[in-house]
């Protein structure tokens, strides 16, 4: 058995969508950090994770950017075929009992041309949810601000200003810091 300091490894799964490299970014920097803090990880993008068990997994991350304050629908298509297969399986249960040691983080990238973070917390609190109704605890929601590709008006005279460039590499940086430390909490 893979082991350290006689604890066993434990496994996280970083699962992400992305058009344009934002979500990409944020995920591969959550890998790295994970990954330092002692996590088994595997990176994977949703369309190559159809046969990937969450239970399988201590920590599950889930991601993608908001689209009209939604997520992709070939990430809430995903979503819902995995839901629908484990209820099938008897594993949604009424009260949601939490599962001990099974959690999920998820992040959302967004531009907030129009209405700032308020258009990616809906998207966040509703990848959550699947989790929560599977038994896993949503540790944290992580909202990350970036470059609205292939619309200068949207990346330069929204809401949030002038967000080219993002996330930057200090946005990174602290993002992989961010998931060290959560590697060592969990
Ligand atoms: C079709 C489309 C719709 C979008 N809708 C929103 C939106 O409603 N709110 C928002 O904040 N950002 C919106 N964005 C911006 C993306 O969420 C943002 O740029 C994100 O980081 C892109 O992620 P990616 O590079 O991983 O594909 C939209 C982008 C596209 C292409």
């Amino acid at each position: 058995m893979n082991q350290e300091r006689g604890r066993k490894v434990k496994k996280a799964v970083i699962l992400f969508w992305s058009q344009t490299g934002n979500t990409e970014k944020v995920a591969k920097s959550i890998q790295t950090g994970l990954a330092e803090g002692g996590f088994d990880t595997t990176l994977l993008r949703v369309q190559e994770a159809e046969e990937m068990d969450f239970y399988d997994s201590d920590l599950v991350c889930i991601g993608a950017p908001s689209y009209s304050w939604h997520p992709p629908k070939p990430v809430d298509d995903y979503l819902k075929a995995k839901f629908n297969k484990y209820k099938k399986e008897g594993r949604v249960k009424i009260n949601a009992p939490k599962i001990p040691g099974k959690n999920a983080l998820v992040f959302c990238t967004y531009s907030g041309p129009h209405t700032g973070i308020r258009e990616a917390v809906p998207v966040g609190k509703y990848l959550g949810q699947f989790f929560e109704h599977l038994g896993f605890t949503v540790v944290d929601e992580w909202y990350v601000l970036s470059e609205f590709h292939g619309s200068e008006e949207n990346s330069t005279l929204g809401r949030m200003g002038n967000i080219k460039g993002l996330p930057s590499a200090e946005d990174l940086k602290r993002i992989r810091e961010s998931a060290r430390n959560l590697a060592s909490r969990l």
